[in-house]
């Protein structure tokens, strides 16, 4: 693939960056500083999506505010894969209309994966007049020139294309905390899977260039991050449309070799594509935390077929073996979907038993939602609601007991933490994570954030860890 022609040109955001102090002098003609509001829904990928929105709106002028009364701009960067996401952006944006009215110059957006689906987009056109800019996840580079739209015309702008995307080096970025920062590595997804509405929207597998990734890498160890996650919907993928011959763990490899003690982490693995190779680099790179999240979906051949997952059991479980070979102190987590049309007990059945065998540390367990122009939408779809909320509860019963087991093993032994915020509680003021990504709650020094210590585990439940300082750390 010619990566030219999916790669934004630097000078186009040059220009979105001079659009972006032409509205700095605008808005910030009359003194005050203006303010803005950005909500994120739905997965990591959109956490770092909204940096970027954030970090235009910096070189605007904005302030950022979480009081929609107060905000000045408000964006609602939104999420498609499951309804559930879509019913509360949709409350949430419908009750704008009261800060609108106490605010008649607040301007809406929308933006993200729920508006790039065409139907979505028209509901707001119809049912949302607030709204005054909807874009999509690719115009996301250009959203200082629709904002400036917006300002100039008064009317409402649509963004909202069908296109495969494109990657877009250069926006500013305003991250959330100094201990644990997101990097996108590739967007897009090619595999779509047959429930998945991401491929639709989010558009085909793009990678970034390797040292454009090394290089923001390299700026956040410099600037004290200590915990940095590669994002992409299926980073074993990476590089397979560069004209390069890199492939992910290549990648884990070039960051592992930026000096420094920080850890790697990355999701999501697609269980397809996850290589011995990528085993081995894990275990052999220090800096590579002992985290792998590879969603299985289901135990059940037969669905996972159905859901074109291009895996088997079998293979699933060859390759949690392999990852353990590699790493015994592995921390291993899934998703899973219930309820996948014509899932029956016995599919059903085939997932629990998954379940016991691999023990997970931690699941996240969703039911299947019919996305709009997906094939599953147009599966038979026989069992109710009610039979598919028996298996999803027993599946979670299954889940929290595993995980409290899991945790409970932890009691007594010592860990090396990454203390990474503080808890607003008096008890445990702490939060910490293991390096398999483990939650543990201390107590101690305020100070300590952003360092790396031991600490004793004296308790576990279902959700986290509960920790002391242990002795002797310097
Ligand atoms: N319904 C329910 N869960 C879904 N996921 C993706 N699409 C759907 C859907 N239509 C889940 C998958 C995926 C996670 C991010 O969300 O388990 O791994
Ligand atoms: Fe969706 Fe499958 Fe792509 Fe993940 S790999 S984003 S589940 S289509």
């Amino acid at each position: 693939m010619n990566y030219e022609r999916q790669t934004i040109p630097p000078e186009k955001i040059e220009h979105q960056l001079t659009i972006c102090h032409e509205i700095f002098d605008r808005v910030t003609a009359h003194g005050a500083r203006p303010l803005a509001m950005v909500d994120t829904y739905g997965c990591q990928q959109n956490e770092a999506d909204s940096e970027k929105l954030r970090g235009y709106l910096a070189e605007m002028g904005y302030g950022f505010t979480e009081d929609e009364f107060q905000a000045d701009v408000i964006v609602v960067n939104t999420c498609a894969v499951r309804e559930h996401a879509e019913m509360r952006v949709l409350g949430n944006v419908g009750a704008l209309n009261h800060t609108k009215k106490a605010k008649p110059g607040q301007i809406i957006a929308v933006c993200g994966c729920m508006v790039q689906q065409q139907h979505m987009t028209e509901k707001i056109r119809q049912s949302y007049p607030i709204v005054n800019l909807v874009f999509g996840p690719h115009e996301l580079w250009r959203f200082p020139e629709l904002l400036w739209q917006v300002m100039e015309k008064h009317g409402r702008v649509y963004a909202t294309d069908k296109q495969n995307g494109a990657v877009a080096e250069g926006i500013p970025r305003n991250r959330e905390g100094s201990v644990k920062a997101w990097l996108s590595i590739m967007y897009g997804c090619n595999n779509f899977c047959t429930y998945c509405v991401v491929p639709y929207v989010r558009g085909r597998e793009r990678s970034r260039l390797p040292e454009d990734v090394v290089r923001e890498a390299r700026e956040l160890v410099s600037a004290g991050y200590k915990d940095i996650t590669l994002l992409g919907q299926n980073v074993n993928s990476y590089g397979r449309d560069l004209d390069r011959d890199v492939d992910f763990a290549d990648l884990i490899r070039m960051i592992n070799d930026i000096p420094g003690d920080f850890l790697i982490r990355f999701m999501t693995s697609h269980p397809k594509d996850a290589t011995e190779k990528l085993f081995r680099t894990m275990a052999e790179c220090e800096k590579c935390a002992r985290q792998l999240h590879l969603p299985v979906q289901s135990g059940s051949d037969r669905i996972l077929k159905a859901m074109n997952r291009s895996y088997t059991r079998e293979k699933y479980l060859e390759e949690v073996s392999a990852a353990r070979k590699w790493m015994p102190d592995l921390v291993l987590t899934t998703d899973i979907i219930v309820g996948f049309p014509g899932e029956t007990d016995e599919d059903f059945a085939e997932t629990l038993s998954l379940c016991e065998q691999v023990r997970f540390d931690a699941m996240f367990t969703f039911i299947y939602s019919k996305r709009v122009g997906t094939p599953a939408a147009t599966m038979p779809d026989p069992f109710t609601r009610e039979e598919k909320q028996k298996h999803f509860d027993a599946l979670t019963e299954l889940a929290n007991r595993i995980s409290a087991e899991k945790h409970g093993a932890y009691i007594g032994t010592r860990q090396r933490v990454l203390v990474d915020g503080e808890t607003g509680r008096e008890e445990y003021n702490l939060s910490a994570r293991t390096n398999g990504g483990r939650l543990v709650h201390l107590k101690g020094d305020p100070e300590w954030v952003g360092r790396f210590m031991d600490v004793d585990i004296t308790g576990g439940n279902t959700w986290a860890l509960y920790g002391k300082e242990a002795d002797g750390n310097g």
